[in-house]
């Protein structure tokens, strides 16, 4: 059942926007964009996010009664981190008194720093006779007179005491939230980073981030060392199917990659492993419960029912990331089995479902994640597209690495773009085969059902020498033994079919034509190498100005980053499942009709 939204208004930007029920007016306000100031990102301890409610209304809390006086909450004045919204409202922004600091992320998006991790340095008066509080009560105060909330674990209040004397209470408290992470001696504000992970079936990417200045200190990439359990996801459930110990050997697997590149990263930047304090991880559903050793196989049954969805933070003592012991593992939450945290911090990097425009967003790999709304509604669904896309099943089919092809020109002639420069073509690549399938029907090679001509059909073409037979298939010959055959196309239709069935019956159920579309990003590995103008004439994208088509290269990774560096940013990917509708496409009525209207390839007169 669909939530009824309610609007609220914020003056004097005269700004509207709707929300479900229970959403708070801060969170509502960052949907937008509006700056509402605060210091503690939304915990209702700084005091600064106040608004005015003007009309509609919201109960005082006790956050208000603490922060705010009297007159103040009498005259309708309220901490917008608290002050959740069950009715139409419009309430008035004071102007922000200082100028965050912010950071340019994801796709141009400014993002104000103002990370989960805080550090506050703190000069604490020394005990005597007359001041015998405890040593965690006299940091507590002292936290609080700052604005900051604390709760302590048996852990650190292990180092406290010496620390506290060592130091001669001088120290710096880590916050990650309310948890005190860490009491390190002297002044150590100027070190405090975080490393974003985007963990991909095939690639991890890790970056290390300054959270004090929002920039990146350093990035790498590994594959996946689940790698010899199976190229893909069901693979790598199957390989958990074995029992406990295979759930264990690929959490072990993932761990040690990440590791690895932490490693890395820190000899890079110079970094301490203990000076990283928290670490947002995006994947795949099935992904992050193999990183927390979490059974995935019930991801790959009927009716597709994950242990979890919800964004998780678990102590990195417990994950086994070498990162402050007494650190968090933070995750995103994931909208549906098949459409993980990675597709919800691509959303969160893109903007899609908080601003006006009508965006499409897939991750093309052997699953289509496809996101598509607005601000008004915003829907999700995943499509089965199998390996094509990753160059297997296709003859003569490569992954992405030197000699494959990924850029194919037709004219009179054979232009080709091969991986690694110099070296002769192996084999195609995902882009590669989208761009050689397009090429073909661009010169009358292909026809509009996917039918490859023979050379017979075609006597007086220029490239007629090029249709031949490989055991008795028909196929072009792109290079010395790497051809794309009859058969090929049929996969790559297939594949591309069933990505396209995804955004059109989401389109559908939006009621939007691709008229309708301002934007559409290609996402994931494979979809930012692809050729937008290809993309587009083999249908697997709606028939949208070219330039409407765009790369947005690791957009999970991007969210991931985003949500490190801005608790607030954060706040909103959590929201992201409540804002955003999963559509189950298996057994939908619909799914056929729709599939068997976008398995040929589109007129060319209809995309050109
Ligand atoms: S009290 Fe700090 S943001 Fe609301």
């Amino acid at each position: 059942m669909i939530q009824r939204k309610l609007e609220v208004t914020y003056r004097p930007f005269d700004r509207t926007t709707r929300v479900p029920p229970g959403t708070t007016v801060f969170s509502a306000a960052h949907w937008i964009g509006l700056p509402i100031d605060s210091t503690c990102g939304g915990r209702g301890t700084c005091g600064k996010c106040k608004v005015r409610v003007l009309e509609g209304g919201t109960e005082a809390t006790t956050a208000d009664h603490r922060q705010l006086r009297k007159d103040e909450t009498d005259n309708g004045w309220r901490l917008s981190c608290q002050a959740r919204i069950y009715e139409d409202l419009t309430c008035e922004v004071p102007q922000l008194l200082r100028v965050p600091k912010a950071a340019t992320m994801g796709l141009s998006r400014l993002v104000i720093i103002d990370p989960n991790v805080r550090k506050v340095y703190l000069e604490l008066a020394e005990p005597d006779l007359e001041d015998q509080r405890s040593d965690v009560t006299r940091l507590r105060d002292a936290l609080t007179a700052e604005g900051h909330d604390m709760a302590a674990g048996v852990a650190v209040l292990r180092t406290l005491p010496m620390t506290l004397r060592d130091a001669g209470f001088k120290v710096t408290a880590v916050l990650a939230g309310e948890q005190l992470v860490a009491i390190e001696p002297g002044d150590t504000t100027e070190e405090c980073f975080g490393v974003a992970f985007d963990v991909g079936t095939t690639t991890l990417v890790g970056t290390l981030m300054n959270l004090r200045t929002g920039m990146a200190a350093a990035v790498r990439s590994t594959l996946n060392g689940q790698a010899p359990f199976g190229a893909d996801v069901i693979s790598r459930i199957s390989h958990a199917m074995n029992g406990p110990e295979s759930v264990d050997e690929l959490r072990n697997a993932v761990v040690a990659t990440m590791n690895g590149i932490l490693d890395e990263l820190y000899a890079e930047a110079n970094v301490k492993p203990e000076r990283t304090y928290e670490a947002v991880v995006v994947g795949n559903v099935t992904m992050l419960h193999l990183l927390f050793g979490i059974d995935p196989t019930p991801i790959s049954m009927m009716p597709f029912t994950p242990a979890f969805m919800d964004a998780l933070s678990v102590p990195a003592r417990e994950v086994g990331l070498r990162i402050h012991p007494g650190g968090y593992v933070q995750t995103l939450p994931a909208l549906g089995a098949y459409v993980g945290a990675d597709i919800v911090s691509g959303v969160l990097a893109t903007g899609i479902a908080r601003e006006d425009k009508m965006r499409v967003f897939v991750d093309v790999g052997t699953n289509g994640e496809i996101v598509i709304g607005s601000s008004q509604r915003t829907l999700a669904t995943a499509a089965p597209a199998g390996p094509a896309f990753e160059g297997s099943q296709i003859k003569c089919g490569m992954r992405a690495t030197d000699g494959a092809i990924e850029g194919v020109q037709l004219s009179d002639r054979v232009e080709l773009q091969v991986i690694g420069g110099d070296v002769p073509a192996q084999g195609l690549c995902g882009s590669g085969l989208v761009d050689a399938v397009a090429q073909l029907l661009n010169v009358g090679l292909l026809d509009h059902s996917g039918r490859m001509l023979a050379a017979t059909d075609a006597p007086n073409h220029p490239l007629a020498d090029r249709l031949i037979e490989v055991e008795g298939v028909r196929a072009f010959l792109l290079a010395d033994g790497v051809y794309l055959s009859q058969r090929d196309v049929r996969e790559l239709q297939f594949a591309k079919g069933s990505i396209a069935t995804g955004i059109k019956v989401l389109m559908d159920i939006l009621g939007v034509q691709a008229s309708d579309l301002d934007e559409i990003f290609l996402g994931g590995s494979f979809g930012s190498y692809l050729n937008p103008e290809s993309a587009k004439i083999i249908g697997l994208v709606p028939p949208v100005d070219v330039d409407k088509i765009i790369a947005v290269g690791n957009s999970a990774g991007e969210g991931a980053k985003i949500a490190l560096l801005s608790y607030r940013e954060r706040q909103v990917a959590f929201e992201l499942p409540t804002r955003i509708e999963y559509v189950e496409l298996s057994g939908r009525s619909d799914f056929n009709d729709a599939f068997v209207s976008v398995l040929g390839f589109p007129h060319l007169e209809l995309v050109s």
